[in-house]
């Protein structure tokens, strides 16, 4: 799938407008499309980054990172996602990037989501829902879930064995076994939960623009 994320990238190139500071996501789809923001760095005047591993290939490629408090509303957010509904609505967060992801989300007019076809499904929630956590808050958050919703939430781990720690300092949890009929409920639900950083659902804010992948690329 990865010449279908590599189309979907370049085509996300057309919304990058000249003079512009661009909001960038994280993982293996936004690669591409940082790659291809590289061939056309001299046009732009910087980008705000989602992550650390993000910040690090931008630099790479000579472009530069601002500091979100310094740009104001951006005009474009190009970022992947895990899972995409027909209503542009998706699951992120697989990265563990979802909370810096959702602030530059908010901020920008426009956002442009890359993404191959096996990220499209007709209901959220085959992909395990990732929720940033508090750590101090993981246990009780986990109880909450399971009291709340049909789902079961999973510490994520790294390979030593230990808790994922995000750029933030906090834990995931994936929630599997979720068929989210309401996103925008659920969302808003899961958010109330004291020691819940954020939800990797956007739906209150979906994409405004779907690509999918392919020979041409789909636009949705
Ligand atoms: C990062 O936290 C995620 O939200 C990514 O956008 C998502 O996991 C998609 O990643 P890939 O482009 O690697 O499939």
């Amino acid at each position: 799938m990865s010449e279908a994320k590599r189309q979907a990238a370049e085509k996300a190139i057309e919304y990058v407008k000249d003079g512009s500071v661009i909001g960038v996501g994280t993982g293996s789809t936004v690669a591409y499309f940082i790659d291809a923001l590289g061939r056309i760095g001299d046009r732009i005047k910087g980008a705000i980054s989602s992550s650390e591993q993000s910040t690090r290939l931008l630099r790479e490629r000579g472009i530069e990172v601002v500091d979100l408090n310094a740009a104001g509303p951006l005009a474009l957010y190009v970022d992947g996602a895990d899972e995409c509904d027909p209503q542009r609505r998706l699951i992120k967060g697989g990265g563990a990037a979802l909370t810096r992801e959702k602030i530059i989300a908010e901020a920008s007019t426009q956002f442009v989501c890359i993404i191959d076809a096996s990220k499209q499904v007709d209901v959220l929630g085959r992909f395990p829902l990732p929720v940033e956590v508090i750590p101090m808050a993981r246990s009780l958050v986990a109880r909450e879930i399971i009291a709340m919703t049909a789902g079961q939430p999973v510490w994520r781990q790294v390979d030593d064995g230990k808790g994922l720690v995000t750029d933030n300092g906090n834990y995931i949890l994936d929630v599997h076994g979720l068929a989210i009929t309401d996103p925008v409920a659920l969302e808003r639900t899961l958010n109330q939960i004291p020691g819940v950083v954020s939800v990797g659902l956007f739906a209150r804010r979906p994409a405004d623009v779907v690509i999918v992948g392919g020979q041409p690329p789909q636009v949705i």
